[in-house]
């Protein structure tokens, strides 16, 4: 059994140095699109709305608005935006159970196909919902879940404090005997 997870896992990590000259190609945003909607949903409800603003639209704009100011500061260097909302209500007028659920899978199969691609991505859900909705015009029953940074990560970017102590800190997690629940493995030598 391999004790090591895969680099696309233990690699990736949530910037917030992102290249504020960096563009992402059209079929670079569609790949990620698509592995979010390759992901895995309740009876295959496909609950997870997206929305996409590209740096320099009006989207954007109005996205970065949104966002908290401690994110806004930093979040608008990055090439795109990606606002994930959850259809919580299907057009049958059923309530989804597992809806943000799935959603929030998506935002997972597209934060491991962005690192497959060189990219960085940083999830935030410090932002104002009503405004986030507003940009998207996201229907009644949908519920905005977290705006994804995309782009690529400037090393030589110059944060503020407390952002440029943050960037350099390491990745913490609490351990295995701290999240799985008794009777607890033996021994799970997995290391990121
Ligand atoms: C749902 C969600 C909301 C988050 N909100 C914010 C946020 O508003 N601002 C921020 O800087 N980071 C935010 N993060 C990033 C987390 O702080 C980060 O993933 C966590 O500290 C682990 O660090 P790592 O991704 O570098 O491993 C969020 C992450 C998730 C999944």
């Amino acid at each position: 059994m391999t004790t090591t997870l895969h680099p696309l896992l233990s690699g990736r990590w949530s910037t917030r140095a992102f290249d504020r000259n960096h563009v992402l190609a059209d079929g670079e945003i569609v790949r990620l699109l698509e592995a979010a909607r390759w992901a895995p949903s309740a009876g295959n409800s496909q609950p997870w709305r997206i929305g996409v603003a590209v740096r320099g639209t009006a989207e954007h704009a109005a996205l970065v608005d949104a966002l908290a100011p401690g994110n806004a500061v930093w979040a608008g260097a990055a090439a795109a935006l990606v606002l994930v909302a959850a259809q919580y209500v299907g057009d049958d007028g059923a309530v989804r159970q597992w809806a943000e659920y799935d959603a929030g899978q998506a935002a997972a199969h597209l934060s491991v196909q962005a690192e497959a691609d060189g990219l960085a991505v940083h999830q935030m859900g410090g932002f104002d919902a009503d405004r986030a909705s507003a940009v998207f015009e996201l229907p009644e029953g949908t519920r905005p879940l977290v705006v994804i940074a995309v782009g690529r990560r400037d090393p030589d970017a110059v944060l503020p404090e407390p952002l440029a102590a943050r960037e350099n800190a390491p990745r913490t997690r609490m351990s295995l005997d701290e999240i799985v629940l008794a009777p607890a493995p033996t021994a799970l030598p997995l290391s990121a």
